[in-house]
């Protein structure tokens, strides 16, 4: 595994991360606590110090798991856990209360990574009066950095400059071979910033490992159920990528899913963090790392991946 600095934190970690939005008990269907353990516990055997949750998953309940097995496996204070505190919560006194609960869910004395989820857009929250509560939580040692999720740069940088002595180090938004959309304002803005950017659904939900096919495409019972990605006349286009994925990955003896977050990682300002529902899945992810896509794949890749057009209207 190697290793990259969290934006300009004091924190190294894993290259490719872990997602645990998989253990909420809703959103991916059940994966059962004793699975959830095999998974953290492979994870942490081949390297991987970054945890990924947020306090809506399951509604606490990834954030509890994960704390637990963490715990259970005496890996609580050798790993970096980020957690995130959703846009409804950002009022001053939410935001003191949210985190008390997300402490003591993780069984933490501080978030070592704590992300605004996202903006606060129905309940209108100043962004000065949340970077405050944020502050102070970073001064009375409950929070080590401060990071951002789906924040686009204006209001990243205003949540910057509402911050009288902090960083934000981060900015963690959707990034994937078929899903680009950050590449044109986010990152650009992200590189002069020395922010990193924290990559979900860097397997497109599982899209990009070559496991569904035009043919054989479930109709999920989950969060991909309403995923435009997912949808036929899009997993067409999306297939066409998948098949070179597969045919570049021959060449270097990985699956589809590891040439897609290989790619991912050809920038260094970029931390995926696949969700894993199983040991064997997280190995395979693992696998993306410590190895480098030739320059000229590299680039078969985005070439071909810059034509796809996912369609949102759908209905
Ligand atoms: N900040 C945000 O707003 C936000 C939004 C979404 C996600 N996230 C974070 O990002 C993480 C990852 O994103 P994501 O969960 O949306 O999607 P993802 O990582 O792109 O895909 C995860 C899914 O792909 C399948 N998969 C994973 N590894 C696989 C492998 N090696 N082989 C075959 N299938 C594999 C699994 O589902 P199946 O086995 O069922 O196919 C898994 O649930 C989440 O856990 C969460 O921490 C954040």
């Amino acid at each position: 595994m190697r290793y990259r600095r969290l934006g300009r934190s004091g924190l190294r970690v894993s290259e490719v991360g872990f997602g645990a939005w998989q253990f909420s008990g809703d959103a991916w269907g059940e994966v059962r606590a004793e699975e959830a353990e095999r998974t953290v516990e492979k994870a942490l055997e081949l390297g991987v110090n970054f945890f990924d949750t947020a306090q809506v998953y399951g509604r606490g309940r990834s954030e509890e798991l994960l704390g637990e097995i963490l715990r259970k496996l005496g890996a609580t204070d050798e790993v970096v856990i980020a957690t995130k505190i959703p846009g409804e919560r950002l009022a001053y006194h939410d935001v003191k209360r949210a985190t008390e609960l997300s402490l003591r869910r993780l069984r933490k004395d501080a978030i070592d990574l704590y992300q605004i989820h996202w903006p606060s857009i129905w309940n209108h929250v100043p962004i000065s009066e949340t970077m405050k509560a944020m502050e102070e939580l970073v001064e009375a040692g409950l929070v080590r950095y401060i990071g951002l999720s789906n924040f686009p740069p204006c209001l990243a940088e205003q949540a910057q400059q509402s911050l009288k002595k902090h960083e934000i180090v981060s900015n963690q938004l959707r990034y994937n071979v078929l899903e680009r959309e950050v590449e044109k304002e986010y990152l650009p803005y992200l590189r002069e910033r020395g922010m990193s950017l924290i990559a979900w659904s860097p397997l497109a939900k599982g899209a990009l490992t070559g496991k569904y096919t035009p043919e054989n495409l479930p109709s999920f019972q989950d969060v991909r159920a309403n995923d435009p990605l997912f949808h036929p006349e899009n997993f067409r286009e999306a297939w066409r990528i998948v098949q070179l994925l597969k045919e570049i990955g021959e060449k270097y003896g990985k699956t589809p899913g590891q040439v897609a977050l290989n790619w991912l990682l050809r920038d260094p300002l970029v931390i995926p963090i696949p969700g894993a529902k199983n040991p064997r899945q997280v190995e395979e992810n693992v696998g993306a790392s410590g190895w480098t896509l030739s320059e000229e794949d590299w680039r078969r890749i985005t070439e071909a991946s810059s034509t796809i057009r996912i369609n949102r209207v759908l209905w």
